[in-house]
């Protein structure tokens, strides 16, 4: 088994921002999970299936298949072998990611995938559950936060960035109901590993970040 990085925290506390740069740096493997999980997402979403059909999400499951490869050092997600990357950040994605991700049945077809991933190379890996539930043996465990509040400004000044216009109370309301979704299902809810160092981003640059993530490593 090579290295295993976990991080873990809510959605936007930096997480793939600083894997990348932990990655880059060590020449690591950045895995990113919930790119996993929007890959599942937009499967149900093709199919025209809402998040509350928990029944149709099982059944579906069946149909997909997730691969990921590395393309030139970037993570690309495949869904039935057709390329699927560009859609993944896609807020109705994102939110039926959200909401099909406690479905323990999706949750088992990507775990394995996750597992093999890691006990091939060595990762970073970003999610919700890597520290409590993938790779409970992970060398390093850290759990990113930040406040709503930052975590929403972030995203706001993202998607402004890219000229595409947002309201930063909707994307707070959103954030916060993201959170008490991911933190509150039965399965694998979000949350600190006892042996996870706790990180809050609120107040430090990425670099900074990366930094204190990359002086964990032994
Ligand atoms: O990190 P993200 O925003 O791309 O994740 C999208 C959703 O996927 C998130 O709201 C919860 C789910 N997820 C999960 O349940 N477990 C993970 N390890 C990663 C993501």
């Amino acid at each position: 088994m090579g290295i295993n990085i976990a991080i873990d925290g809510p959605a936007g506390a930096g997480k793939s921002t600083i894997a990348k740069l932990v990655a880059s740096k060590k020449g690591y493997i950045y895995v990113d999970t919930g790119a996993m999980y929007r890959g599942l997402a937009i499967h149900f979403l093709d199919k025209g299936i809402r998040a509350e059909e928990t029944e149709k999400i099982i059944e579906a499951c069946q149909s997909a298949k997730v691969t990921i490869r590395y393309e030139d050092g970037v993570q690309q997600v495949y869904l039935n072998g057709r390329n699927i990357t560009s859609r993944l950040r896609d807020e109705e994605v994102g939110n039926m990611a959200s909401k099909s991700s406690p479905v323990p049945e999706v949750r088992a077809k990507l775990l394995e995938l996750q597992q093999g991933l890691a006990r091939e190379q060595d990762v970073i890996m970003d999610g919700r559950d890597i520290g409590t539930c993938v790779l409970p043996d992970a060398d390093v465990k850290v759990y990113l936060t930040a406040s709503v509040e930052t975590r929403a400004k972030r995203r706001f000044d993202e998607l402004t960035e890219k000229g595409i216009p947002c309201d930063l109370k909707e994307i707070e309301k959103d954030i916060a109901e993201r959170d008490e979704r991911d933190m509150t299902r039965e399965t694998a809810p979000l949350k600190q590993a006892e042996d996870a160092v706790l990180i809050d981003s609120s107040h430090m640059t990425a670099d900074e970040v990366a930094a204190a993530v990359t002086a964990l490593i032994p």
